[in-house]
């Protein structure tokens, strides 16, 4: 949906053309469209409570696929709940898409084929890969068409993923199903013998709002300002689902593949989650929590152990309440996924103290400080209300047409996330580019444990100011970089920066 797109769709095309006018008219237009919630049109957002279900079926683990490959971008459909619904996948039968695993240094060469009855594309999340390959909202793949994305694989060991990006079209297409994993293997990693098969889980956590006929995705008001959320928790597309576990260690890689909303993982046995890789790839060293943020876009490596368990015993993965999440997120917790232990089997594995070989760049190294604003909703000069565009970077929404930034290659800069004076959270992405994340003012005030090493995207809460250290390399040409809540991103909340 484009922007403006959903000013029509909504009904509210006349109140971007009113200047200067009440606010009266506005709300008045509001209840005409049904847009009213009991008479509360909730301006500043709405949240939607999850449902927990019953967790009785199996988790399944998404099927693995080489880079020599085709995605088909189709309309599908899938068992949710109990009842066979429509959504969008990249396979027949089902939402999301294989996973791609492949080797540092490999040629890809992934067709893509658009059987959707809209524009579409690809972007690969969390690859440094050219930008003319890189899934670019404004490099679209017709109905019926179909692109090569041809690379190469030149990057560290971890968990990307891959998901639609067509100008205005994202939040919709990805919430109706449509993203699957990327994994890259390197030596590095594979050397610390870390748990693999059946004790490497993947799992893609996301919310989706269901319809006996379908998952839904038609955004209020209120949920551009927030995001949009499902009453349903999703893992690698099973509602409330369960995994059979032995007394071991599993190596869980976590991608949070929701539109808006933000989880606070943790186990309900409050046992540690061991942190040993984010969106980067692997950290220096292992980081020990009992629970941790994980906001769109974000992935996480996490060890748990659940040795010491007699089997029967049931440990959830859950997401815990948690504080300064804005006007929609944080105030809930609820169970995600069910582990059920079954056997006990001794484990060998020892987690290695020391990782990866990488280290923090000096920020003296710095060229150039880069500021941007995240700006909410204007309501100065008399409540002018322009519906479209809340959400801002520097004052500003997307335009293709407009390079916002431009950057030399071969140098590293700190760009600042500043949120101080927003009230909503917006986890920040840069396509092209991984970056060390150096400092959080504000809000919660330090690094959290999965902000060392190498990211993609970084959560700003609403009063935090986020520094990044980005090292700009040679992948010359356009790139964007965005809020990750897919209705801020596709309300315009994207620049772009040409690397030259
Ligand atoms: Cu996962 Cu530009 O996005
Ligand atoms: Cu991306
Ligand atoms: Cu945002």
């Amino acid at each position: 949906m484009q922007r403006r797109k959903f000013i029509k769709n909504t009904g509210l095309g006349a109140a971007s053309y009113l200047a200067g006018s009440s606010l009266v008219t506005f709300f008045a237009s509001c209840t005409k469209m049904g847009m009213m919630n009991g008479g509360d049109m909730n301006m500043m957002g709405q949240s939607q409570p999850v449902t927990e279900g019953g967790f009785n079926k199996l988790l399944l683990i998404p099927g693995t696929i080489t880079v020599n490959t085709t995605l088909n971008a189709q309309e599908s459909t899938a068992n949710i709940n109990g009842s066979t619904i429509s959504v969008l996948g990249y396979q027949v039968n089902g939402l999301l898409g294989p996973t791609i695993r492949a080797e540092r240094g490999i040629n890809a060469n992934i067709n893509f084929q658009n059987s959707l009855s809209e524009n579409s594309n690809i972007h690969f999340h969390g690859l440094k890969i050219p930008a003319d390959m890189d899934g670019h909202p404004k490099d679209i793949v017709n109905p019926g068409s179909n692109f090569n994305y041809k690379f190469t694989i030149n990057q560290r060991a971890g968990l990307s993923w891959y998901h639609p990006h067509p100008d205005g079209d994202t939040a919709s297409q990805v919430f109706k199903g449509l993203a699957g994993l990327f994994i890259i293997n390197d030596a590095e990693e594979a050397a610390l013998n870390l748990p693999s098969g059946s004790y490497e889980i993947p799992l893609i956590i996301q919310d989706k709002r269901l319809l006996s006929s379908g998952i839904t995705y038609y955004p209020s008001m209120g949920e551009v300002m927030t995001g949009y959320m499902g009453e349903t928790i999703i893992v690698n597309g099973i509602a409330s689902p369960f995994a059979e576990v032995k007394t071991k260690f599993y190596r869980l890689r976590i991608l949070n593949g929701s539109n808006a909303r933000i989880y606070n993982l943790a186990l309900s046995n409050n046992a540690d989650l061991t942190i040993i890789g984010n969106d980067g790839g692997l950290l220096k060293n292992l980081v020990t929590v009992k629970n941790i943020l994980l906001a769109p876009g974000e992935r996480i490596d996490a060890l748990v152990n659940f040795d010491g368990l007699a089997p029967g015993s049931e440990v959830f993965l859950q997401s815990n309440a948690f504080n300064n999440g804005g006007n929609a997120q944080g105030t809930q917790g609820f169970k995600i996924l069910k582990f059920k232990v079954t056997q006990t089997e001794s484990d060998p594995f020892i987690i290695p103290a020391h990782l990866s070989s990488i280290d923090p760049i000096n920020p003296t190294l710095s060229s150039r400080t880069r500021n941007f604003i995240m700006n909410g909703m204007q309501m100065s000069g008399g409540m002018n209300m322009n519906m479209s565009g809340i959400h801002r970077i520097n004052d500003k929404t997307f335009d293709k047409n407009r390079i916002d930034e431009a950057v030399s290659a071969n140098t590293t800069e700190i760009w600042v996330f500043d949120n101080s004076q927003g009230n909503e959270p917006h986890p920040m992405h840069l396509h092209g580019v991984h970056f060390q994340v150096l400092e959080r003012r504000g809000g919660r005030g330090q690094l959290i444990a999965s902000e060392g090493g190498y990211k993609d995207t970084v959560l700003v809460l609403p009063g935090e100011i986020v520094k990044i250290l980005v090292p700009f390399a040679e992948l010359k040409g356009i790139f964007v970089f965005h809020c990750h809540n897919l209705e801020h991103e596709d309300d315009g909340m994207m620049l772009q920066y040409q690397l030259v």
